[in-house]
């Protein structure tokens, strides 16, 4: 009995259900033409539209409104839009000079009221920057840069490490303004450190990268940059034996590739004839196949010689084991064998 009323019940829900949706569905349309009609009651007015720098005014909000104002700013050069109390940054792809200056910087950080100045990632950057000065007690702040790959995010938290370097120096101490540019090279080094070993050239992004990145900057009392962090996680390792079609595997492979010298080859028992699985598409280079910059990175954080040496024949033992092949052996209980030309890269 309670099967029967159970699936009555359920029919009768059912049956509720589609009357229901029936109703929502021409209440929907009625709505969707009216919004039609808001779309375009805005949109003729084309010449305006890049003048929207917050999406809250935009009426009515909607994904057709909202992508023609960004749209509209896109080509008259405009990378930034408020979006009430979020910035939506859009990627130029192109260098855009004077945007990212000191002097610019400057004008930021010194204008009494930062916010009615053009949308820029600086009054972010500011806002966030006063958040902590202002409290009687100093709040720590957060930044979220977040979008799909290729947005811009490692641009972006380039320009805001860059802007407190900046900001958070005491212009009248020389011993702070030491220290500042110290924390500056070593957060930027530890950039062009972690880069190669763990962005990639994907098919959205030639430098793509495949792990996210918590960076923290330590203020002291006075606002001044006295130290930093950086956590790394969700490292993408799955990449290094296994590459997605017309991607590469982590740049730090090509680079030893391309960059190492004869001397390490021969440590690294590479010779030019010789094809890694775990290195497709080797013949693509991008400026980021920059073996000496690593090199030099590693110096500036103290890695000496000799660790970086382990470091890197670590890596290529890895690329050797790339290039192990087995065949399956007749007898399932018995362990697999070694491909006959495996042999010699063991
Ligand atoms: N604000 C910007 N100005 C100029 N070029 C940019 C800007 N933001 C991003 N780019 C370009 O776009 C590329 C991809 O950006 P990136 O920050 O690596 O993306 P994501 O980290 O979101 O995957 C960069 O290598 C750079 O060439
Ligand atoms: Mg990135």
């Amino acid at each position: 009995m309670n099967c029967a009323d159970g699936r009555r019940n359920v029919r009768h829900g059912g049956a509720e259900a589609m009357g229901l949706n029936h109703h929502v569905r021409g209440s929907q349309m009625s709505q969707s033409d009216s919004v039609d009609e808001d779309v375009q009651a805005f949109l003729p007015d084309q010449d305006q539209l890049h003048t929207y720098d917050d999406l809250t005014k935009v009426n009515p909000v909607t994904p057709t409104t909202v992508l023609k104002c960004l749209q509209a700013r896109y080509r008259m050069k405009v990378f930034y839009t408020h979006a009430g109390c979020t910035l939506v940054a859009l990627n130029p792809f192109q260098s855009i000079p004077d945007l990212y200056s000191l002097d610019v910087m400057k004008e930021y950080h010194c204008a009494p009221q930062p916010q009615e100045f053009k949308p820029h990632i600086f009054i972010v950057a500011e806002k966030a920057y006063r958040n902590v000065r202002s409290q009687l007690e100093p709040v720590d702040q957060s930044l979220v840069v977040s979008g799909e790959s290729g947005a811009g995010k490692t641009w972006t938290s380039r320009c805001l490490m860059k802007y407190y370097a900046t900001v958070a120096a005491s212009s009248s101490v020389l011993k702070s303004q030491n220290t500042v540019k110290r924390i500056e090279r070593r957060v930027l080094d530890s950039n062009s450190l972690m880069e190669p070993f763990g962005n990639a050239c994907t098919l959205r992004n030639h430098n793509s990268s495949r792990f996210g990145k918590y960076i923290q900057l330590q203020l002291d009392r006075c606002q001044l940059l006295v130290g930093a962090s950086v956590q790394t996680y969700l490292l993408e390792k799955t990449r290094v034996s296994c590459q997605p079609a017309n991607e590469r595997n982590f740049h730090i492979f090509y680079q030893m590739w391309n960059g190492g010298t004869d001397e390490q080859k021969k440590q690294w028992m590479m010779s030019h004839d010789q094809c890694f699985k775990w290195l497709p598409n080797s013949e693509v280079l991008i400026e980021e196949d920059c073996f000496q910059d690593t090199v030099e990175a590693m110096d500036h954080l103290g890695i000496n010689a000799e660790k970086q040496q382990q470091i890197f024949r670590i890596l290529a033992g890895i690329l050797h084991l790339g290039n192990l092949g087995f065949s399956s052996s007749v007898d399932e209980s018995q362990p697999c064998n070694l491909d006959e030309k495996a042999k010699g890269t063991v």
